[in-house]
C-alpha cells in the first residue's frame, strides 16, 4: 500500500513542475505587463460627457436595411455595458456585440494584449486599451471583475448595463471542469470523480486565499466584485444583490436564452437581425458530468450566494417576460429559432458543431481548457453562397479570433495558450 501511494505522490509531484514552471512564468508576464495601469487612476472625471452621447445619437439613427426596426418609434441604443461572466453561455452574446459594433462602426473598450481586463485583479478604466481621462466608448464587454465606478468613467451617461446569470450548480460544474487543473488546492483530489470529490469535504480542498480559488466558489458573485465567500445568509449578500439590481438593466438567464435575447432586443430597439446567433463555446456534451441529487444539492449550497442571486435575477427575469406578454414573447422566441435554424442550413457544414479535432479552418477552432479539447466549433460549410460567406464566418468566429480580428492584441493570451497546449 505505502508503495503504491508513493508512486502515485511521485507522478503528482512531476505533473506539478510544469505547472509550477508556468505559473512563474505568467506571474512574471503579468507583473510586466501591469505597471502602467496604475499610473492613471483615482482622478476626477466620473462620466464621459454627455457631448459624447449626443455625438451618438446620430450614428444611432442611420438608415436600417431592416423594415421592422424602422417601423419602430425607438432608435437603436449603441452605448453598452456588457459584464461577461464566465460560463454562462455569454462567449454568444459577445459575438453578437462584436457584430452590432462592427457594423455600426462602434468604438469598443478593448483590453490591451489579452483578451480579458486583467482578471482577476478588479477592473480599473486604465486597462483599456489607449485610454486616456475622459476618453469615451460604446461597448464594454470583455471578462472583468466588475467595479461599477471604473465602467461609468467610460461610457456615456445613457449606456445600457446588461449582464447574463447561469444556474449556479450548472456553473459549478462547468467552472470545475474548465479551472480546476489551475486552482493548484485540487491536484491533491484523487479519484474518478473529482468534483463529487471536492464537494464531499470541499474545506479540504478550498482556502479563500489560495491561487485561483474562486473559480470554484460562487464565481459570479466574485466576478460582480462582491465577496464570494460570504455565508448565503450573511446580510451583505442581499445588499450586494439589490446593489447590482440599481446597476443592470437588463439581467440574462442562461437557461432561457432566446426569450433573454428577445428582452434584450426589446431593450436596445435592436432588430432580429442583430440577435441571430449560433451557440459558441459549449462543451461537448460528453465531458458534462451529470451530478445525482445528492452532490447538486451540496453544489448549490457550496454556491449558496450565487444560489441567492440566481433565484433573485430569475424572478425579475420572469416579471420582465409577462411584462413583455408571454404569447408575444412565444410568437418572437419561434421566429428566432426559426431565423437560426435557417442560417445554419446557409452557413453549417453538417448542420451542427463538431469536435475541435474536426474543425477543419484554423479560423474556427475555439480556445480549449487546460488538458482537454471539450470546446465544440463549426465548418463553414464547402458550397456556401457567396452573398452569406462574410456574415457566416462572422457568426462562426470564436471569441479570441474575434477579438483578434478586431484589431485586439493578444499576445499574452496566445503565449498563454501556447504553453498551455505544449505541456499537455
Ligand atoms: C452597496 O452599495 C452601497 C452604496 O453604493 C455601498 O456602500 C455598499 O458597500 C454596497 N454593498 C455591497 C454589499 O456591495
Ligand atoms: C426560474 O423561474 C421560473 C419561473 O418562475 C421557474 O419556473 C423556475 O423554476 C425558476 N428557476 C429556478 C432555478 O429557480
Amino acid at each position: 500500500m505505502p508503495g503504491i501511494k508513493g508512486r502515485t505522490c511521485a507522478t503528482s509531484i512531476r505533473g506539478l513542475i510544469p505547472w509550477i514552471l508556468l505559473f512563474n512564468i505568467m506571474l512574471l508576464l503579468y507583473c510586466l505587463t501591469s505597471p502602467s495601469q496604475v499610473k492613471i487612476r483615482s482622478s476626477h472625471e466620473d462620466t464621459c460627457p454627455l457631448s459624447m452621447a449626443r455625438l451618438l445619437k446620430k450614428s444611432s439613427t442611420m438608415p436600417s436595411q431592416n423594415a421592422e426596426s424602422q417601423t419602430q418609434a425607438c432608435s437603436p441604443k449603441v452605448n453598452i455595458m456588457f459584464m461577461k461572466t464566465h460560463k454562462t453561455a455569454s462567449s454568444t452574446i459577445l459575438n453578437i456585440l462584436f457584430r452590432f459594433g462592427e457594423k455600426h462602426q462602434l468604438k469598443f473598450a478593448f483590453p490591451d494584449g489579452r483578451n480579458d481586463f486583467f482578471y482577476p485583479s478588479p477592473f480599473l478604466c486604465s486597462q483599456v486599451k489607449d485610454y486616456r481621462p475622459g476618453e469615451c466608448f460604446n461597448i464594454v464587454c470583455n471578462h472583468m471583475r466588475f467595479d461599477h465606478r471604473e465602467v461609468a468613467k467610460l461610457l456615456p451617461p445613457d449606456a445600457v448595463y446588461v449582464t447574463i446569470l447561469r444556474d449556479p450548480v450548472d456553473l459549478f460544474e462547468s467552472s470545475f471542469h474548465y479551472y480546476h487543473r489551475a486552482v493548484p488546492l485540487t491536484w491533491r483530489i484523487s479519484g474518478e470523480n473529482k468534483l463529487a470529490e471536492f464537494l464531499n469535504n470541499p474545506q479540504a480542498f478550498y482556502s479563500p486565499e489560495a491561487y485561483n480559488s474562486f473559480y470554484l466558489k460562487n464565481l459570479l458573485f466574485f466576478d460582480f466584485g462582491l465577496d464570494n465567500n460570504l455565508d448565503a445568509d450573511d446580510p451583505r449578500v442581499m445588499r450586494g444583490i439589490n446593489n447590482l439590481s440599481r446597476r443592470f438593466h437588463l439581467v440574462l438567464i442562461a437557461e432561457y436564452f432566446e426569450e433573454s435575447l428577445i428582452l434584450l432586443k426589446d431593450l436596445l430597439c435592436w432588430s432580429t437581425d442583430d440577435i441571430l446567433y449560433f451557440k459558441l463555446n459549449a462543451r461537448k456534451s460528453s465531458s458534462v458530468s451529470r451530478l445525482d441529487p445528492e452532490t447538486r444539492a451540496k453544489a448549490l449550497q457550496w454556491n449558496g450566494a450565487d444560489w441567492r442571486l440566481y433565484q433573485h435575477f430569475n424572478a425579475s427575469f420572469w416579471a420582465r417576460v409577462e411584462a413583455y406578454g408571454t404569447e408575444r414573447m412565444k410568437r418572437e422566441v419561434n421566429q428566432l429559432r426559426g431565423r437560426n435554424a435557417a442560417m445554419k442550413a446557409i452557413c453549417i457544414e453538417g448542420g451542427e458543431a463538431v469536435g475541435a479535432q474536426k474543425i477543419q479552418d484554423g479560423r474556427f477552432r475555439p480556445w480549449q481548457p487546460v488538458g482537454e479539447s471539450s470546446i465544440m466549433g463549426y465548418n463553414l460549410r464547402k458550397d456556401i453562397d457567396p452573398r452569406f460567406k462574410t456574415i457566416c464566418e462572422k457568426m462562426l468566429t470564436p471569441e479570441i479570433e474575434y477579438l483578434s480580428n478586431l484589431g485586439v492584441s493578444l499576445w499574452l493570451t496566445r503565449l498563454w495558450g501556447w504553453l498551455k497546449d505544449t505541456i499537455y
